[in-house]
């Protein structure tokens, strides 16, 4: 891989594919070829959004095991990045990559690799942390449907505040206070917090409903989410 600045960005199938009628591809598609342009080497790690919800309910329906109806959620992050593979044209390597190590191949063209999930047990924010620290990335950029990382959940608690900045281990417990209560559904995964835990990688937390928000942050070096990590990240990024 060339001496470029590296970033993982994942985009969550709630903000890329909220559903197959209501899909953002053309947009995201647009900025992540600005960031690109920029000469940003971009891995882009894309979510299930609704329409996995919607595949696991059926999973469900038919008594299928967790694991395998994780198989069935990691089909669809794979549709859907190829989907944004399709929008990204030729600035994207054409095949979805399966593992950590195929991105890192597929990042040698200098290309946008774009990748779903990889294997049961976890989500496409554990995939983007791992492959942050595989790739030398400086940051892994979370693109989700909240504006950042709240001390508790902002719909149900009037004094919920939000985080500017945090570590790795206060996420971490904020997670595991969160997982007591069912249904509770954390911006980030506990496997993704801990993996930034070790690799030292900063997570951004950036308000996905707005594609124009990451590159504000990005190339203009204008952010207002939540960074976890013990470094501070210097948008816009070089
Ligand atoms: P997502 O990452 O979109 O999960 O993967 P999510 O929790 O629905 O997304 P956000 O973060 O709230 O937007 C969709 C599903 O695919 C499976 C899981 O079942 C997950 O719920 N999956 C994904 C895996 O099993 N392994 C992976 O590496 C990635």
């Amino acid at each position: 891989m060339s001496s470029m600045t590296r970033v993982v960005i994942a985009v969550g199938g709630s903000v890329l594919v909220p559903s197959l009628e209501a899909h953002r591809l053309k947009e995201w598609a647009e900025t992540l070829i600005r960031i690109h342009k920029a000469g940003i080497q971009v891995f882009a790690v894309v979510g299930g959004g609704g329409e996995a919800r919607r595949y696991i309910g059926a999973c469900r329906d038919i008594g299928l095991d967790e694991a395998n109806s994780d198989e069935i959620g990691i089909m669809v992050t794979r549709i859907n990045a190829a989907l944004l593979i399709g929008a990204l044209k030729e600035y994207a390597y054409p095949r979805v990559a399966e593992s950590y190590l195929q991105a890192k191949e597929f990042g040698v063209s200098g290309r946008i690799v774009v990748m779903g999930g990889v294997i049961p047990g976890q989500t496409t924010d554990a995939v983007s942390a791992a492959l942050a620290e595989e790739t030398g990335s400086s940051v892994m950029i979370n693109m989700t449907a909240v504006d950042g990382i709240y001390s508790a959940d902002p719909k149900k608690d009037p004094n919920a505040k939000k985080f500017d900045t945090m570590t790795p281990q206060q996420l971490i417990d904020l997670i595991m206070k969160e997982r007591m209560n069912a249904g509770s559904n954390m911006v980030i995964d506990l496997v993704a917090a801990k993996v930034t835990e070790r690799s030292g990688i900063p997570i951004a937390v950036i308000d996905g409903r707005n594609p124009k928000l990451l590159e504000d942050a990005v190339i203009d070096g204008k952010f207002n989410g939540t960074i976890v990590g013990e470094t501070a990240v210097s948008f816009p990024l070089k």
